[in-house]
């Protein structure tokens, strides 16, 4: 069964641990997913329920996943058994890997998207963005290819291993991201128009919120930080005690949720700038963000680059997804790392070819609307809609309802806060450790219950509400 703990790899650094995590964190999901999910509902009132879920949810959930991490020392799967040798439990740590296999497969085609960007302007300068986009996503000759190129990367990276591999990457090229964000955010907020941009992203209109939008606002806020599938329950696996896992996973949320707010800065401002709409879905960056490129001296240079920068944070976050389900394997069956990183990869590839094929290429891929009736995940979902949506909404929803009840009832909280403990001083106790231990059993999954249901059209408060009136 699991290999000896003390064999186990780790991490070389505190803060080559923050930047992997944080790599894990940052990718598509604040730079692709989380404004075109803003535009889609609504602007600035999404926004700051996204906020407040990453607060008050998402947050304090984030240090159940790495403290069960650190302490079983195994992955998903290992650490519910080591505590809960038998029975059913188990089987969420199962839904953490297939998980882990359904988002990276349709998270890679997109990924490879941002791979062929870094060569628009190479083949296509000054066309017509939308409808270069509406072609090259419809293009089985080019997409697929570019999935099967980056699930290849993914694959070496993780074979790779911990230390070497994910962290060595992380470290150095997570920062120049930055820096370039700042640049066309600059470039993005001095297009004339660009106002009204600032305005649907900042000021918030409250009568745009309802149960739809709070489900949306929750997932994204789980899927950005990589929760609800125990990509932190491995990251936290490699950290030696002395670590303090508060100030590391605080410092993971605010790289996250800064970078994905300066997104929307990058974006918004320049969707109405360009007289575009922000409910254009998953093509808004690819349609909007190569205007303004366009818009800039050397803008071109600064395109490419760019999208090699996205390309890079997707790879360390596609390394994360693979890391778990690879890390399963290692720890529970006699593969080694390099045979389960080509299996699973190979897997994940074959079931990355139908979302790679649902954006034009196949039209019953790209309108599943005779499948599943309009309205649940928008009007005429294609098959990359629908994964995004049980695998990237609900499956990590169920994920984070299931782990913190593991985390706070089964282990117990008063192991987590103990494990917590271990390595940040004299920080976490009295009340602190009380209230989040409240929260892990009580609040964290009572509100998951109530946001999910609300996707099957179950109404718990107003129910509740009813109940009583
Ligand atoms: N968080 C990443 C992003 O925002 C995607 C990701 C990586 C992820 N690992 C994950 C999402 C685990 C959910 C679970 O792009």
């Amino acid at each position: 069964m699991a290999t000896p703990t003390a064999e186990r790899e780790q991490w070389g650094s505190r803060i080559g641990f923050v930047l992997a995590a944080a790599g894990s964190a940052i990718g598509l999901g604040n730079i692709w997913r989380f404004p075109f999910k803003t535009g889609e509902n609504g602007g600035a009132a999404f926004v700051i329920l996204y906020l407040a879920c990453i607060a008050f949810i998402c947050l304090p959930y984030l240090f159940a996943e790495l403290s069960l991490g650190r302490n079983s020392q195994k992955n998903p799967v290992g650490a519910i058994k080591a505590i809960k040798e038998k029975g059913p439990w188990s089987l969420v740590g199962g839904l953490c890997v297939l998980t882990g296999v359904f988002i990276l497969s349709y998270y890679g085609v997109i990924a490879g998207w941002a791979v062929g960007y870094i060569f628009k302007d190479v083949f296509a300068p000054a066309v017509d963005a939308g409808q270069y986009f509406t072609n090259f996503i419809a293009d089985p000759s080019a997409v697929i290819p570019l999935l099967a190129l980056f699930m290849l990367i993914t694959i070496g990276v993780v074979v790779g291993g911990v230390e070497q591999g994910i962290e060595r990457w992380a470290k150095v090229l997570m920062p120049i991201l930055l820096v370039l964000m700042l640049v066309v955010i600059f470039r993005s907020v001095t297009l004339p128009g660009a106002g009204a941009g600032l305005d649907f992203y900042l000021n918030p209109d409250f009568s745009k919120i309802d149960g739809a939008v709070i489900v949306e606002a929750l997932g994204q806020a789980f899927f950005s930080l990589s929760l609800g599938m125990g990509a932190m329950i491995t990251y936290g696996s490699y950290l030696p005690k002395r670590e303090n896992l508060l100030v590391s996973g605080g410092y993971v949320a605010l790289f996250d949720t800064a970078i994905a707010l300066m997104a929307g800065l990058m974006i918004f401002p320049a969707v109405f700038a360009m007289g575009a709409t922000p409910d254009e879905g998953p093509a808004l960056i690819f349609v909007v963000l190569p205007q303004v490129f366009e818009a800039m001296p050397l803008g071109g240079f600064i395109g490419a680059v760019f999208f090699i920068l996205l390309s890079i944070a997707a790879l360390t976050s596609t390394v994360s997804l693979l890391e778990v389900v690879v890390s399963y394997f290692v720890d529970e069956t006699s593969f080694n790392r390099k045979k389960a990183a080509w299996l699973v990869g190979g897997f994940t590839f074959a079931f990355g070819v139908p979302s790679a094929l649902a954006n034009g290429a196949v039209s019953w891929l790209s309108d599943m609307s005779w499948l599943v009736s309009n309205n649940i995940v928008g009007q005429n979902p294609s098959f990359l809609d629908l994964m995004d949506f049980v695998w990237g909404n609900m499956s990590l929803g169920m994920g984070a309802l299931l782990l913190s009840i593991f985390v706070g009832w089964v282990w117990g909280s008063e192991q987590a806060i103990d494990e917590l403990q271990q390595g940040s001083g004299d920080t976490f106790r009295g009340t602190l450790a009380k209230s989040w231990s409240v929260f892990l059993k009580y609040i964290c999954p009572l509100f998951i219950l109530i946001i999910l249901a609300n996707i099957v059209g179950i109404n718990l408060i107003e129910q509740v509400i009813n109940l009583f009136g």
